[in-house]
């Protein structure tokens, strides 16, 4: 369960402007990638886990990990937990060695605000996020990129800082409490103690390590090159004054997110040493799949890909019945004899997320996999369980007023030991007027790790390098990536220049 050796150096990225983040395709190259902003499974079209983890430097949860989280937190495991759809981590065992010995800790999450309504997918880490909010009785903060989607998508400002206000509604629908939640969009929030924190991280990280991490090309454009420090800043706690003080309370985070945001928080890792913090902990998920298959894409700009928070019950099962992949046999003879396909059938895969009762999924999969339940049969229990999930949505998100979005977004202090226990007192005060908070520059966690040295131990280990920006080492996937893309520059100024040299003697 250790921690990897080189993380910031893990996994090269390519880049795509993608559609709905993360899109989710087969590569003709045959191999995977997955970014935050791309997702392709290998030639197959599917993802392969173990190799992504291998890949990315992180751990997978094992069992006796899940058995010390139920004992902390006195609470059976969140059935994504237990049933391995969370299934990498960073030092959470750390987190939880942390806690068990009476140590806080908050939690970070985020979205990126690109379309009007959340699919299931975008449910999901706020849904298990939620659960580790109320089992470990923890602060959270959750941000709302309209910068990032305003600089990667052809998307305008205004539009961006809308759907994350939209997006909000979604995700406090899922049952969260501004009493100890905080959301917040970064072009709304950059304040003085956020900026500190950018501005340090971003000290931190040469454009060679953010090209080798992010895949970041000539053609990026430079808010797309500086934005990565702006998603890592909010593992610090000091970018919270409202929240945790300005008396420099030492906090542990701890990030759920799916795997693709794992690059982000490499980043952070190698960093937060560096500029006197914790590393973020993280909790990573697998893919919810897309409705027509593992190997297909859920899309905005295709409404049959995924099934959306707004759907209605119609819109569900008409989706599902037409569309739901299915490991289904060609004949009803056929599917008696050999049983469905549990690998690739959508509609299992799909309970196997949102149905909570084990037994009767187990009974499901059972029958199913025997050939005596039909694909029919099992299309109609996706159904039956997704559909109230759904409207218990809608209507939690219909009572999500103008005024409750202004509590969650709100910068007025919430009291510190009850964010931590027993919720006390009123949802804070909707904000008067812009952020205003200012910070000292030496508003970082007390006890917290101070800047590295190089050999040094504990939570300064894993980093790719501890010396100052520019000193670093590139690993051998940066070089190489570096030396290719030097190739292709070449090429492309030869090219060019023979094109100019031929214009001219045309010209001539
Ligand atoms: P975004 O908006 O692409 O996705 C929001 C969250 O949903 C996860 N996710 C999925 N999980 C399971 N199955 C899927 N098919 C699926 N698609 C997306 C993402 O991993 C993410 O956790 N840059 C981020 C926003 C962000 C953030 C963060 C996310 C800012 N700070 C901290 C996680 C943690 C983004 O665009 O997410």
């Amino acid at each position: 369960m250790s921690a990897p050796v080189d993380e910031v150096a893990a996994g090269v990225a390519s880049m795509s402007t993608g559609d709905d983040q993360p899109s989710e395709s087969s590569n003709a190259g045959g191999e995977q990638v997955v970014t935050p902003w791309d997702v392709a499974g290998g030639a197959d079209g599917k993802i392969d886990y173990a190799k992504l983890v291998n890949e990315f430097g992180c751990a997978t949860i094992d069992d006796a990990l899940i058995a010390r989280i139920e004992k902390v937190t006195g609470r059976r495991a969140h059935p994504f937990l237990r049933r391995g759809m969370f299934f990498a981590h960073r030092e959470l065992d750390q987190i939880v060695t942390a806690y068990e010995k009476g140590e806080k800790f908050y939690l970070y999450t985020g979205r990126g605000p690109s379309s009007e309504a959340l699919h299931l997918g975008h449910l999901i880490p706020f849904h298990f996020t939620k659960w580790l909010q109320e089992a470990f009785k923890v602060p959270l903060v959750i941000q709302l990129t309209d910068d990032e989607k305003f600089l990667w998508k052809s998307m305008k400002l205004e539009d961006a800082r809308r759907l994350a206000r939209e997006n909000a509604k979604d995700i406090i629908a899922c049952g969260f409490d501004p009493r100890r939640t905080f959301i917040f969009s970064d072009v709304n929030y950059m304040c003085t103690p956020f900026y500190l924190n950018v501005l340090k991280i971003a000290k931190c990280v040469t454009f060679n390590q953010a090209r080798g991490i992010f895949g970041f090309s000539g053609e990026s454009n430079i808010g797309q090159v500086g934005f990565p420090p702006t998603q890592a800043a909010p593992a610090f706690p000091d970018c919270f004054p409202h929240l945790f003080g300005t008396d420099k309370k030492s906090l542990r985070c701890l990030i759920p997110c799916a795997i693709d945001q794992d690059p982000y928080f490499r980043m952070t890792r190698d960093a937060a040493p560096r500029i006197g913090g914790y590393k973020p902990a993280l909790i990573e998920s697998r893919f919810f799949p897309a409705l027509k298959g593992e190997s297909g894409k859920m899309s905005a700009s295709d409404p049959t890909s995924a099934i959306y928070v707004t759907d209605t019950p119609k819109q569900i099962k008409d989706k599902v019945n037409k569309y739901a992949f299915s490991g289904g046999r060609l004949t009803v003879e056929e599917h008696r004899e050999k049983g469905g396909d549990l690998e690739v059938d959508i509609s299992w895969k799909w309970l196997n997320f949102f149905m909570d009762d084990d037994d009767k999924l187990r009974t499901i999969g059972e029958a199913y996999g025997s050939g005596a339940m039909l694909s029919g049969e099992i299309k109609k229990e996706l159904v039956e369980c997704l559909t109230p999930m759904i409207v218990a949505h809608q209507e939690a998100r219909a009572k999500v007023s103008d005024a409750v979005v202004d509590q969650f977004f709100s910068t007025a202090p919430r009291d510190f030991d009850s964010m931590f226990g027993e919720l006390v007192g009123d949802a804070p005060a909707p904000s008067e007027g812009p952020v205003s908070f200012q910070g000292g520059e030496n508003l970082v966690a007390s006890n917290a790790p101070g800047p590295a040295v190089a050999g040094g131990e504990g939570n300064q280990g894993d980093d790719a390098g501890s010396a100052a920006a520019g000193d670093q080492p590139l690993s051998k996937s940066e070089l190489k990536r570096i030396a290719k893309e030097k190739q292709i520059a070449e090429k492309k100024a030869a090219k060019a220049a023979e094109k100019a040299a031929k214009a001219a003697a045309a010209a001539q």
